[in-house]
């Protein structure tokens, strides 16, 4: 089934929105230096996140290094995701949240709601650009 890379024609214009395609992420991912894959707890930030196409690549490199759910929730605690648009933060969480679940089917139920919470908190609607510019003007006072 071939991929949809865009949702909408006004969406493309009014936020650059175009999807990057799995393969491309895959070959994206691999230019980032093997020092970075070794740990589950290295960060990870994606500023413009969309549906978590980038996000989810990376969790899955880093679920191969998890012993357990308790691992994996560590994994997801690492990754963090902002997007302009609410849908595509709903998206991107939801995908996250699956992959969790499916890793670990065995794993107690309040591991799910810890799962809920992390992506709660790390992958945000807002607009990195001008976050970045408030964020810079009060690091300088
Ligand atoms: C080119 S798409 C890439 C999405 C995703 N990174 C991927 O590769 O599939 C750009 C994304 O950036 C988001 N975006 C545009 N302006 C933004 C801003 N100022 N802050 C955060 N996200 C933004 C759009 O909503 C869109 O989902």
């Amino acid at each position: 089934m071939s991929e949809k890379l865009i949702k909408s024609k006004q969406r493309v214009k009014d936020f650059a929105e175009v999807f990057t395609p799995k393969h491309i992420v895959k070959d994206m991912c691999d230019l980032v230096p093997e020092e970075m894959w070794v740990n589950v707890e290295t960060t990870f930030l994606e500023p413009a996140c969309g549906t978590g196409n980038f996000l989810v690549e990376i969790l899955e490199r880093k679920f191969k290094l998890c012993k357990d759910w308790e691992d994996g929730l560590r994994a997801l605690k690492s990754v963090y995701g902002v997007d302009i648009q609410q849908d595509n933060v709903e998206e991107a969480k939801g995908r996250l949240f699956d992959m969790y679940i499916k890793q670990y089917p065995k794993a107690p139920a309040i591991s799910g709601l810890i799962a809920a919470q992390i992506l709660e908190r790390n992958i945000v609607c807002g607009d990195f650009i001008k976050d970045q510019m408030i964020n810079k003007k009060r690091r300088r006072k």
